[in-house]
């Protein structure tokens, strides 16, 4: 242990983070330890990640002397925000800032951060395909993840520009669902549009594959995906894969979608509608190719599915 670079990983009870240590675990001879960040040691995906062996440290993203004590004496740092926690975009900005200052005061070699596009940048303000969330924003948590870049400058920095997580489909219950009559749909505002998708787990796979790789990508955004399905292909899968009947796609338009009441309804059918109107400006900001370099074992939808199909609610 003594001997090894140790990444101080942000979101360590999360999907993302979570990927990340367990690649470091996964991994013994790899050169690397992982310490894992969470406001509670003693909760129980803490508890298990102290006993798979990793350190465990408490820190919390609002509170920057906290993140200080967290990475010092770390070789590297993984940082990633919880936009859903608090639905801020404000809030998402103040503590990404406390993860880069916490990273300079502690002198790291390497920051990932985890972000998204800033989807202003793909309209003109003036535009009323969508409305403005939040004031400011088009998808907040997509453009202030973008806008915190920013704090990010000056350090040894890789940006990484993650996709869909499949995972959403039993953590967001956003799987098809079953009507009186037995028949399976489900609504996005996506059209013929293709999502650009990965597995959660193989983010920090990818993460992993970047601080293996040591200074080439300091500097750099990468984009992440493992496949880019229509909401149909997904669905076809989702048929053969779990067995069920024929699932229908229903094409709504966003506006509709973001009148579906649920938290975040809005953003989400802004996020929808951003992957369906800039189809080609999305997936060209992410690579497979790239992605399964960093991660030969990168997972495809089907076999996600097959791993986790004992988890989709249909
Ligand atoms: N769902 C998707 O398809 C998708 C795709 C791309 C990007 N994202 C982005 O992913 C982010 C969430 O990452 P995730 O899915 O890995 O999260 P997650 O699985 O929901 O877990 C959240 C993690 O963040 C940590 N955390 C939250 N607030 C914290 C705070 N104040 N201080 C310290 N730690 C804190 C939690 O740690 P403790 O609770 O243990 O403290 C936990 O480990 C969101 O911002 C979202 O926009 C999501």
């Amino acid at each position: 242990m003594a001997d090894k670079k140790i990444i101080a990983v942000v979101g360590s009870t999360g999907s993302q983070g979570g990927g990340l240590v367990h690649a470091i675990l996964n991994d013994p001879q790899g050169g690397f330890a992982a310490r894992a960040i969470t406001r509670d040691p003693n909760k129980e995906k803490a508890k298990a990640l102290t006993a798979s062996g990793a350190e465990v440290v408490k820190a919390n993203l609002d509170d920057v002397e906290s993140l200080k004590k967290a990475f010092a004496g770390a070789y590297a740092v993984y940082g990633v925000t919880n936009f859903w926690e608090h639905f801020s975009a404000e809030k998402e900005k103040a503590q990404a800032k406390n993860i880069a200052d916490a990273a300079k005061a502690a002198g790291v070699k390497h920051v990932i951060w985890s972000t998204l596009e800033d989807t202003r940048k793909l309209m003109q303000p003036d535009d009323k395909r969508m409305p403005m969330l939040q004031e400011k924003y088009r998808v907040p948590h997509f453009d202030a993840k973008a806008e915190a870049n920013v704090f990010f400058a000056g350090l040894p920095v890789t940006y990484l520009v993650t996709s869909f997580y499949w995972d959403n489909l039993y953590m967001f219950g956003m799987a098809p669902k079953k009507d009186a009559d037995g028949v399976y749909s489900w609504s996005f505002p996506m059209g013929n549009a293709k999502l650009a998708g990965i597995a959660a787990d193989d983010i920090g796979n990818a993460a992993y594959g970047i601080f293996k790789a040591g200074e080439r990508y300091l500097g750099k955004t990468v984009g992440i995906v493992s496949q880019t399905l229509t909401i149909d292909e997904m669905g076809h899968e989702l048929t053969k894969g779990l067995g069920i009947g024929p699932v229908k796609y229903h094409a709504v338009d966003a506006n509709v979608y973001r009148g579906f009441g649920f938290p975040g309804a809005d953003e989400m059918g802004n996020m929808f509608q951003v992957y369906r109107d800039f189809e080609k400006e999305v997936l060209s900001a992410r690579s497979a190719e790239t992605t399964r370099s960093l991660n030969p074992q990168l997972q495809s939808f089907d076999q996600w599915l097959a791993k986790n199909k004992s988890r989709v609610p249909v």
